[in-house]
């Protein structure tokens, strides 16, 4: 007998779909920690003052291209872009989310009587080559200060991220900071930065040659030896600050000292989006090999009125959610979090729809329940129990439901007090509670 084509095809090993690369699940331990550290992350935005918005993952390509610039890493090579096919439109997978929050704030007017404090927190997406903390979605969290444009705060940003790492007892990360002044003192920079980069023409590599006249400061990013030396002997935009721009970054040293907040000065430090002026910085640490940025950041005083808005001063940062928990493992191992407090095992139907009830109570005098489901030994239900972490087993069978009792059975080490305890089921959420 033939097999039918549908039959065929039944038989035939359905080939796996296995995630993209570059993009990792979060599974229920991971994920527990992730919890524990927005809950802490929340908390620390909010004494600051700062208040969540949650723009689209997707935006309109040009956002990107005209907000970060044509010629970064970022939208030359590292964009998920795609053409909707209903009508035609780029669209683009965010690559971060600060052209996304400025589109917003114009689209909204958000500024039309006062400065704005805003954060959010979310999955972006650049198509890198992945590696250990460098992946192609990860997560920032992103904070940005709308309207604001003195040094203080600058200086308050950093500061908080100063704050940060002692809650999450984070000693080894330091702060690497810069002033990429204004646009025209930038303009002079780069006539002289492209003279100097036109007189070592032979030893630019193709990267170089080719940004010379695009970037030329990325070509000072360089990490072919045979460059460094003309890339140490390159003019300095640091050199080329006017009075203004000095003493606004001399504000922010200023604050930084006040709140004994050590930094290195770095001449070199661009950052890959070219939205920035001013102040720019960026926090690194050696524990995370090569990938040891865990949050950049600084003034974007001309995107606001970049993208179509009534000019505007803003400064932000993003810290990489990914390897920001890299290091806090790293120095503060996760402990496991259980999946509840009390467990709920049982034997026969009725005592498992009695359970069903009794955890309905107890959830509402504030207890976190899991009921066993399915009916399986004692034995057996006691070991899930205990790998679920739960501090407490309530214990339901035939002799309870007659007796409208639960019998109470404390797991951990600190609260056991031997044996099993009878508990009337009117007393039992308060003896559980009393007890924990
Ligand atoms: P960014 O420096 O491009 O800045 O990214 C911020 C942080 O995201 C980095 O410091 C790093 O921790 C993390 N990160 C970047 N790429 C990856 C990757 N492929 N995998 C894992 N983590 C990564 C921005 O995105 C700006 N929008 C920050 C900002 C906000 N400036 C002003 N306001």
């Amino acid at each position: 007998m033939r097999a039918s084509g549908s039959a065929t095809q039944m038989t035939q090993a359905f080939q796996k779909v296995t995630a993209i690369r570059g993009m990792n699940d979060l599974l229920p331990g991971a994920s527990a920690r992730w919890e524990q550290f927005e809950a802490i992350v929340r908390a620390w935005l909010r004494s600051y003052g700062y208040r969540n918005v949650r723009t689209p993952v997707l935006e309109n390509t040009r956002l990107f291209t005209r907000g970060i610039g044509e010629v970064t890493d970022i939208v030359e090579k590292e964009m998920y872009t795609f053409t909707d096919a209903l009508n035609g439109d780029s669209l683009t997978l965010r690559p971060e989310m600060t052209a996304g929050i400025v589109r917003a704030t114009i689209e909204h007017n958000l500024l039309y009587d006062r400065p704005h404090r805003v954060y959010s927190i979310g999955p972006v997406f650049r198509h890198e080559r992945p590696q250990r903390g460098r992946y192609r979605q990860f997560h920032q969290i992103d904070v940005e200060a709308l309207g604001f444009a003195g040094p203080d705060v600058d200086a308050e940003l950093i500061v908080m991220l100063g704050r940060l790492w002692k809650i999450l007892g984070l000693a080894d990360v330091r702060l690497e900071l810069n002033s990429l002044g204004l646009p025209a003192e930038r303009a002079a920079h780069r006539a002289a930065l492209i003279a100097h980069l036109e007189k070592h023409q032979d030893i630019l590599d193709e990267d170089g040659k080719r940004r010379l006249y695009t970037n030329p400061l990325r070509v000072l990013d360089t990490k072919n030896p045979a460059m460094q030396e003309m890339a140490d002997s390159a003019p300095r935009l640091f050199d080329f600050l006017g009075d203004e721009s000095r003493a606004h970054f001399d504000g922010v040293c200023q604050r930084l000292a006040d709140a004994g907040i050590a930094y290195r000065l770095n001449p070199r430090l661009v950052r890959g989006l070219d939205y920035y002026n001013s102040t720019v910085f960026e926090w690194v640490t050696d524990r995370l090999g090569s990938q040891g940025t865990v949050c950049g950041g600084g003034r974007y005083d001309g995107l606001i009125e970049l993208l179509g808005g009534k000019p505007a001063p803003a400064v932000g940062f993003a810290i990489g959610v990914e390897r920001l928990l890299d290091l806090w493992e790293q120095t503060v191992p996760a402990e496991p979090v259980a999946e509840c407090e009390v467990y709920i095992v049982h034997q026969g139907e009725d005592a498992q729809r009695l359970a069903a009830k009794v955890s309905e109570t107890l959830r509402d005098a504030g207890l976190d329940v899991i009921v066993h489901a399915g009916a399986s030994s004692f034995k057996a239900q006691f070991k899930r129990a205990d790998a679920s972490g739960a501090r407490v087993a309530v214990i339901l069978g035939g002799d309870e439901v007659a007796n409208q009792t639960a019998s109470v059975k404390f797991l951990r080490q600190a609260d056991q007090d031997g044996a099993q305890q009878q508990v009337p089921l009117a007393q039992l959420a308060d003896v559980l509670n009393s007890k924990g």
